[in-house]
């Protein structure tokens, strides 16, 4: 293994699975030997692609494969929280796809079979691997802007509704809608920015107003876009919004994130790049920066950090406590988006760290 590099396997053959096996070519180390998918087609391209050898139809078939170190779980979201267990069981090292798991009673199962299993388990938020992105955390930890108290990201689709294959729009099979799919990564992204705070409550409100877009038959029983409002420990807080179909100003489609500090404010997504503000004056005027962003980035970054957690030189994040958390913070955004009240977040021992549990009554 040593002189080969880790031999990997890609569970999910569809863009997701793409993108690690590019990203575990750049990082370099690894060896791309098995791909598993139900559709024929698609391990296929990717075995061309990638040159790999193997091919499974499915998940379960490849992690009997010995000769297999670690996985890419890129599995529609009901399945993360079987194959990443049976993965870890197989003695295999996961990197799993978000959202990491349904809800945090899943996020919670996996964290304690990582324990168990001593493997490395790491979620792919990629919003944390871009190059704007590490920039912006580079800036907060060398104290530019003072403590970052306030954040507000977005990812809103004027139109994008995603198709997958079938599941991204049934709740049994994806947890939810667009909060789930495109508000993790910015939930994700944002609560990283802010130095991980532990949350204390989330106050949410949906839409469901797109149904038509879509054929009758399709499934359709998650949120089309959602607005939350998360408070955390040290009076910090987060306004999300997430939507895969609403009308806003076409140049409004996209992710927007934003860092309200202390002695500054950074906006992450710009069209010169990251912005740094600083200087400000008493008529609201500051000296505007543009933040250099580093050479390794996005799938590259996340798999070289892969590689270090397997090496046991970095620890995985988001681990699986962060996505513990991730789900518990999702968990309360539904509940309160159902229930019309704030819910608190509770905090609770998992596997010897403090992690917040959402409380059973909504507290309004
Ligand atoms: N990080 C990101 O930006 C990003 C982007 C897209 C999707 N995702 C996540 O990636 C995951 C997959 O999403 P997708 O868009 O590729 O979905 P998809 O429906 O396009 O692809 C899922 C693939 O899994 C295969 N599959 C299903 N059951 C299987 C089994 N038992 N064994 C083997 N293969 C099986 C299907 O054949 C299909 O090709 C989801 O969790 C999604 O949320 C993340």
């Amino acid at each position: 293994m040593a002189q080969q590099g880790i031999r990997v396997g890609i569970i999910g053959a569809g863009w997701p699975g793409g993108k690690h096996a590019e990203g575990y070519k750049a990082a370099g180390g690894f060896q791309l030997v098995a791909v598993a998918d139900l559709i024929p087609a698609r391990r296929r391209k990717l075995m061309a692609d990638f040159a790999m050898g193997r091919e499974y139809a499915d998940a379960n078939a490849l992690l009997t494969d010995v000769q297999v170190d670690a996985v890419s779980v890129c599995l529609p979201n009901a399945l993360h929280l079987p194959v990443v267990l049976a993965a870890l069981k197989a003695g295999k090292h996961v990197i799993c796809e978000t959202p990491p798991a349904l809800n945090a009673g899943e996020a919670k199962k996996l964290a304690a079979a990582a324990a168990k299993a001593g493997k490395v388990l790491l979620y792919a938020c990629q919003r944390r691997f871009g190059g704007a992105e590490q920039a912006t955390r580079l800036t907060i930890d060398k104290g530019y802007v003072g403590d970052a108290y306030h954040a507000r990201a977005s990812w809103m689709r004027t139109r994008g509704i995603p198709a997958g294959t079938g599941w991204y729009t049934d709740k049994s099979k994806a947890g939810g809608g667009a909060m789930m799919d495109l508000g993790v990564q910015m939930l994700d992204l944002a609560w990283h920015l802010l130095g991980q705070p532990r949350p204390t409550s989330a106050y949410a409100i949906f839409n469901q107003r797109y149904r038509g877009a879509l054929p009758p038959e399709t499934p359709y029983d998650v949120e089309d876009a959602g607005f939350a409002l998360l408070k955390f420990e040290g009076d910090k807080s987060l306004e999300l919004s997430a939507s895969w179909a609403i009308n806003q100003p076409p140049r409004e489609h996209g992710t927007k994130c934003q860092i309200y500090a202390e002695k500054g404010a950074i906006v992450v997504y710009s069209p010169q790049g990251p912005l740094l503000y600083r200087g400000f004056n008493p008529g609201g005027e500051a000296k505007e920066t543009p933040l250099k962003t580093p050479k390794i980035v996005h799938y590259h970054a996340m798999m070289r950090h892969f590689k270090e957690c397997i090496a046991g030189t970095a620890t995985p994040v988001p681990g699986p406590s962060e996505g513990l958390v991730l789900m518990q913070m999702l968990d309360a955004i539904y509940k309160s988006a159902g229930s019309g009240k704030s819910v608190e977040i509770r905090s609770s021992d998992v596997g010897g760290e403090k992690v917040p549990e959402v409380a059973s009554d909504a507290a309004t």
